[in-house]
């Protein structure tokens, strides 16, 4: 049985590579052909092209990879749940116009059982509520019982585009039941609740159309198959960890990290959401800042500008007031060169593009607080909510993105913010 996170990417890639899939290496973070993209958000963006190509043009018809991802859409959730991350990998098969559900139901389920060793009875299924052929093949190929195999709708199990447009269809996700401790204790709690207790590690989706401009779905001329296996859950789970940040791929970061600070990881909560936060952000500094992504204030370096901005101010409540993230870089690499060997040249210079990031957003930062905590006092008369044009000076003179002030809020129970549209437009126009 496979456990150790290098264990699993090689014997993902080897299981479907004895199954005739073409190993391809992994596309770089920031999507080559696709404006529509800010970053690789999935396994299937370097093939999306492949979806709608005739057969006898295709270089391979099937693939399997071990994907770099970016994902900034729920930052603020990153280092309190077991599922989110910003960087992650992304372990993939995929057909083109070749196999389809039964093959990817068959692959799945062995992988799970014979590779990954995992407790089958623990294992949950997701199907699009309409799709009866998918239900119906989980029964037939991996014994399941209707029990464990669950219907949803669109929101969960309907995925794609990546972008605008391309391959989405329909799909089916394998889920493990980490025990009612990691769960929110509701009555109704269940496969597609939102908290941790069923995680979500393994996509199957089955591409059935290709999504133009205006949102109208076509019918792909010959249906594909698009999986992704998030490698941070699928290490949790196969290591029977406590969670993503105790497995061997966050937890040697932390352990520097409480080296370095001498803070103890297990002193509170807040504590340990920073830290798991901060190894997170770290990683996705790293990775992005290799292939030469820098922090700015549009786009994909703003994502990044995001992203350390709430690694200093989570750095900051710990007590740390001094560049910090930049001493994190060797674990990283430590941790990750191994497979990716772009990382090892390019740290010198990564760490002190963080550094020099670093000092920039500390220099502001100290005021920056205490005009945060002025707003929050003048917040009290006033609902409890923050106004708009507090969270604008804060971004605007301190360079304290919104949503970083949003979750300071909140973690200080201020819940809202008053923004009104003319402070939109202002924003806008100042950017
Ligand atoms: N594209 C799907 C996902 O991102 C499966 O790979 O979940």
């Amino acid at each position: 049985m496979v456990r150790a996170s290098h264990e699993i990417r090689t014997a993902y890639l080897k299981f479907f590579e004895a199954r005739g899939h073409a190993v391809r290496p992994s596309a770089p973070l920031v999507p080559r052909d696709d404006p529509s993209l800010l970053f690789t958000v999935a396994g299937m963006v370097q093939f999306k092209p492949l979806y709608s190509t005739p057969p006898d043009q295709l270089p391979f018809k099937r693939a399997t990879t071990v994907q770099k991802c970016l994902r900034a859409n729920d930052l603020e959730s990153v280092g309190r749940t077991l599922r989110h991350h910003t960087f992650f990998e992304m372990l993939g098969n995929f057909s083109f116009g070749d196999y389809f559900k039964r093959e990817a139901i068959e692959y799945a389920w062995e992988f799970v059982k014979s590779e990954l060793g995992l407790d089958t009875e623990r294992v949950w299924i997701s199907v699009y509520e309409q799709d009866d052929e998918a239900r119906a093949m989980w029964r037939e190929i991996a014994g399941v019982p209707a029990a464990r195999i669950v219907g949803l709708g669109k929101k969960d199990n309907f995925w794609g585009p990546a972008g605008e447009t391309g391959a989405c269809g329909p799909s089916s996700e394998l889920y493990f039941d980490t025990g009612a401790a990691n769960g929110c204790g509701k009555s109704d709690c269940a496969v597609g609740c939102d908290c941790d207790r069923y995680i979500e590690f393994w996509n199957l989706v089955f591409p059935q159309f290709d999504q133009q401009k205006d949102g109208t779905l076509v019918p792909l001329a010959h249906p594909g198959i698009d999986t992704g296996m998030g490698l941070e859950r699928t290490a949790f789970i196969a290591q029977g960890a406590r969670d993503n940040f105790h497995s061997d791929l966050f937890w040697p970061v932390i352990a520097r990290l409480q080296e370095l600070s001498g803070l103890e990881y297990e002193r509170d909560a807040a504590t340990r959401l920073a830290m798991n936060a901060v190894a997170d952000h770290v990683r996705a500094l790293v990775f992005t800042l290799s292939e030469g992504i820098y922090p700015s204030n549009e786009g994909r370096g703003y994502v990044l500008r995001r992203i350390l901005r709430r690694a200093s101010g989570k750095l900051r409540g710990l007590g740390i007031h001094d560049p910090f993230l930049y001493r994190l870089v060797d674990t990283i690499v430590e941790v990750m060169g191994p497979h990716y060997a772009e990382l090892a040249p390019t740290a010198p210079r990564v760490a002190s593009l963080i550094e020099a990031e670093e000092q920039r957003f500390l220099a502001t930062l100290e005021t920056g607080m205490a005009r945060f905590e002025d707003a929050l006092g003048a917040a009290r008369g006033r609902g409890d909510a923050v106004p708009g044009k507090d969270v604008f000076t804060l971004y605007d003179t301190y360079g304290f993105p919104p949503e970083l002030t949003a979750e300071m809020a909140r973690d200080r129970g201020k819940l809202e913010f008053i923004v009104t549209a003319r402070e939109k437009k202002e924003w806008v126009a100042a950017d």
